[in-house]
């Protein structure tokens, strides 16, 4: 029997446990947004309130720190498309201090790991609030740059950094000075004047606006095609660091600087040294006033060791080093009340609850709505409609709600629940077991119509030249379309009728719309917007049955025999198939001339040459949401190989939830291990 203590205990275990996974799941996730994508959802203050969590918990449970946590590597990994370029020095991450306090505790740990009395000096430098890069010259000529990546691998981005003009392609100064290989890492920003440049151009011609200039900087450094050169250009270098080739004979940070200046690269002017603790302080009291002021975004002051023996005395831990520490500002937030609670109709037909607010001016911007993202952060947050909210904007993230102020809260308040219909077309809203999104299943619901659109509209499908969401929204308010092939009869003037249509948008998109026409079988499928059927699979069909007739002809036995298509894919296909509504609409489309070249069916296509072509694959564990069925038919798609048994010839271990000895050795052999999101990157 065991008592009640034992029991209790281990309650207590499984919930550290359960805790650990959900925030290593949901840190992943979040980083995978903020530098995978460079999009992220929540601000960089969430970010790191959640890390810290679980940095702590782990720290108080080590037995149960998992192999994918995020607190054992730095960013993410390097995006196919670029070739990797590993960091001689890894590229490290750094601790954070949030109020003076930590500040002051960060510098005892210091003094006590030095064994020493008297105070420590550091140098003060803005953290600047942009992509992290290395740039390595050889016989002082710029030959290689990269992003950090994980650390320890990054992307070769040398093309793209070449076209900035504060990157020197050949170093300044004496070349008897110039070390063989200098490594200087510093940070790509975008000023502040260029982003207001490049979102007022960005909203002009109706693409969504960046959210702040370090995803502008970050998403322009990593551009593989469409390469947008003046975005380019406005990016700016600043470097604070010399990982390799520092001279002998310097003794402080501040001759790094110094050192690096004279070779040709732009440093932060504001950088100065602090005698002390309380000094720095002060500075960085100093830095917050001055924030506003400057041209380029900071998000707090680094401080760094001005001592290099001291540094080096001091080293690194595994992701961060023990000589610095970023002290954040404070995340900007304001107070303001909640007018409604709306649901709003997403892409995929979700409910998105949103907050109205009472328009608010916080971190520079004037904010009147916010996400509350589903049912269960609602609830979790307990927002309700009268409520008084802390709302947060930090470093120009997506506007949040942190918290409702409960003292101010008004009598006969009710909680908020979604509602049961779809506010768009009245369908009964689902939400599946286990879900956390509520949908509308209706597929002529009009919020679904307008994604078809931009799904149809869209770079992977028929690329439609000046269709964005703005003129979809237009289009559809004006009732000019009531279904895709409906874009095929629009006339000029009815596009004239609309509101800021000028002649030249107009003719834009009818150009558009005619060169949409062309397409290939595989492109038409994606536009279609068949259950399943993205890129890879498309291209299988596309290339097993050459044309769209046989494809509508095959049986489901035939879809499945289909190498990367399986009974979830081929049944979806099919049932899309049988529909009259579907077939009525492709009928319409072709006869609006939209076409393909065909090709003979191919009995058994050869394995598609793909972005994964020549790549191997081992899948592990669970892959949230995913199947390894599908997994597998979408690598194999793109060109990629699975195979069972984790080798040396691996080229990655795609690793899911409760991954086990394939994992193990992935790590051992240092095969690139990828997440769902990583896989979903490659792809
Ligand atoms: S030093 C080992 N100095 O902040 C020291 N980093 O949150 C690591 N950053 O990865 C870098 N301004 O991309 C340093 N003055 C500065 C910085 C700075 C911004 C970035 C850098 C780093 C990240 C850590």
């Amino acid at each position: 029997m065991t008592s009640r203590g034992d029991r209790t205990s281990g309650d207590a275990a499984k919930r550290v446990a359960k805790r650990i996974r959900a925030l290593v799941e949901d840190v992943n996730r979040h980083l995978g947004l903020y530098h995978g994508e460079d999009a992220p959802e929540i601000s960089d203050a969430e970010y790191d309130r959640r890390f810290r969590e679980l940095q702590e918990l782990e720290a108080a449970h080590p037995g149960e720190v998992r192999a994918d946590s995020p607190t054992r590597r730095v960013g993410a990994p390097p995006a196919e498309g670029f070739a990797t370029v590993p960091h001689r020095v890894p590229m490290l991450s750094l601790d954070n201090a949030m109020d003076a306090d930590e500040m002051r505790a960060f510098e005892e740990r210091i003094r006590r790991a030095l064994d020493r009395e008297g105070p420590v000096a550091f140098l003060a430098e803005p953290k600047l609030d942009g992509a992290g890069v290395e740039l390595v010259y050889e016989a002082g000529a710029l030959s290689v740059g990269s992003t950090r990546g994980d650390g320890r691998m990054g992307e070769d981005v040398t093309a793209n950094l070449r076209q900035l003009g504060s990157i020197p392609m050949q170093l300044a100064g004496d070349p008897a000075d110039h070390p063989t290989r200098l490594s200087v890492r510093g940070e790509i920003v975008l000023p502040r004047a260029a982003f207001a440049r490049l979102n007022e151009d960005r909203v002009a011609r109706e693409l969504e606006p960046f959210v702040n200039p370090r995803n502008a900087a970050a998403g322009a450094l990593r551009m593989l095609h469409d390469v947008d050169l003046l975005r380019l250009r406005s990016l700016e270098f600043r470097a604070y660091a010399v990982a390799e080739g520092l001279p002998e004979g310097l003794q402080r940070q501040e001759q790094v600087l110094e050192l690096l200046r004279s070779f040709g690269f732009r440093v932060s002017p504001e950088c100065r040294t602090c005698p002390d603790v309380e000094a720095a302080i002060t500075t960085h009291e100093a830095y917050l006033e001055l924030r506003a002021t400057l041209p380029v975004e900071i998000d707090g002051t680094v401080f760094k060791v001005d001592d290099l023996a001291l540094q080096r005395d001091l080293g690194e831990l595994a992701r961060v080093p023990r000589w610095a520490i970023a002290f954040k500002f404070p995340a900007q937030q304001e107070t303001t009340l909640v007018e409604d609670i709306f649901a709003s109709v997403g892409r995929t037909g979700a409910l998105t609850p949103v907050a109205k607010l009472r328009p608010v001016f916080v971190g520079g911007v004037t904010v009147s709505n916010a996400s509350l993202h589903n049912q269960d952060e609602v609830e979790r947050k307990d927002v309700r409609v009268g409520d008084t909210v802390v709302v947060q904007r930090a470093g120009d993230v997506i506007p949040q709600v942190v918290q409702v102020v409960l003292s101010k809260r008004p009598k006969r308040t009710r909680r908020y629940r979604l509602p049961k219909k779809c506010p768009v077309c009245g369908t009964e809203a689902v939400r599946s077991e286990g879900e956390a999104v509520t949908r509308c299943p209706d597929p002529s619901c009009p919020a679904k119509l307008r994604n078809r659109l931009l799904l149809l509209a869209g770079r992977g499908a028929l690329d439609i030249d000046g269709l964005g969401e703005k003129l979809v929204e237009q289009l559809l308010e004006a009732n000019l379309v009531g279904q895709p092939s409906d874009l095929w009869a629009l006339s000029r003037e009815a596009l004239l009728e609309l509101d800021r249509m000028g002649e030249k948008s107009a003719d834009n998109l009818l150009a558009g719309l005619e060169r949409a026409r062309q397409t290939t079988l595989a492109r038409f499928l994606i536009a279609l917007g068949i259950p399943e059927v993205g890129g890879g699979v498309a291209e299988l069909l596309g290339r097993r049955f050459g044309d769209l007739d046989p494809l509508l002809a095959a049986s489901r036995e035939e879809l499945e025999a289909i190498d990367g298509i399986g009974p979830i894919i081929a049944e979806k296909v099919q049932v899309y198939f049988e529909e009259d509504a579907h077939l009525d609409e492709i009928a319409r489309l072709r006869k609006h001339g939209v076409r393909w070249p065909t090709a003979p069916p191919q009995e058994d296509a050869a394995p598609p040459e793909g972005p994964l072509t020549d790549k191997t694959f081992v899948l592990t564990g669970t892959l949230n949401g995913l199947s390894r069925h599908e997994a597998k038919a979408r690598i194999e798609a793109a060109g990629g190989k699975v195979t069972s048994a984790v080798s040396k010839k691996t080229d990655y271990v795609v690793a899911g939830e409760a991954a086990g000895s394939k994992l193990k050795k992935a790590q051992e052999l240092g095969v690139s291990i990828l997440d769902r999101e990583g896989l979903e990157a490659l792809l």
